[in-house]
């Protein structure tokens, strides 16, 4: 089993999209060990978002960003990093399959109203730096429903 990083962006947030995503990800069978509404520091998303730094977009994405709060999620689960990535879409919605989430409720890649983590050393990474307080453990009873 394996954990990512997915986060709402401030887009999303502001267009209601929340509930949605987040259904996505329960009704997949992922199980939600880390939630928060956070409105991130420019410093903390250049932290983020520290690969792309020198990118001729980083600026408009840090600001982008920073425009609002964010909902940081952690979802665990079976492939979760790799899965998560197919349920988002691809960076650029336009590119993005019908049925994936940027896919069908986006079309700006400057827009694109989530977050995923990209591996499983990233995941670990961006885990840290948005829950230092760490995650929540728990069982849940449709486990056995979902894994055999
Ligand atoms: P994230 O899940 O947000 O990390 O997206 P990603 O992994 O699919 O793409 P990447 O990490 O390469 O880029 C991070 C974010 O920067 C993207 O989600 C876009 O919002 C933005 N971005 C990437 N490439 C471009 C670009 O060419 N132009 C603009 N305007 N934004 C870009
Ligand atoms: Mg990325």
């Amino acid at each position: 089993t394996e954990r990512t990083y997915i986060m709402i962006k401030p887009d999303g947030v502001q267009r209601g999209l929340v509930g949605k995503i987040i259904q996505r990800f329960e009704e997949r069978g992922y199980k939600l060990i880390a939630m928060k509404l956070v409105q991130p520091t420019e410093q903390h998303l250049e932290n983020h978002y520290a690969d792309l730094k020198g990118k001729p977009f980083f600026p408009g994405l840090i600001k982008y960003m920073a425009s609002g709060p964010v909902v940081a999620m952690v979802w665990q689960g079976l492939d979760a990093v790799k899965t998560g990535r197919a349920m988002l879409g691809a960076t650029n919605p336009l590119q993005s399959p019908v049925g994936s989430i940027r896919g069908d409720f986006c079309l700006a890649v400057g827009r694109n109203i989530c977050h995923g983590s990209d591996s499983v050393e990233s995941a670990e990474k961006e885990i840290k730096l948005w829950f230092p307080e760490g995650v929540v453990q728990y069982t849940s009873a449709l486990e056995s429903w979902i894994f055999e």
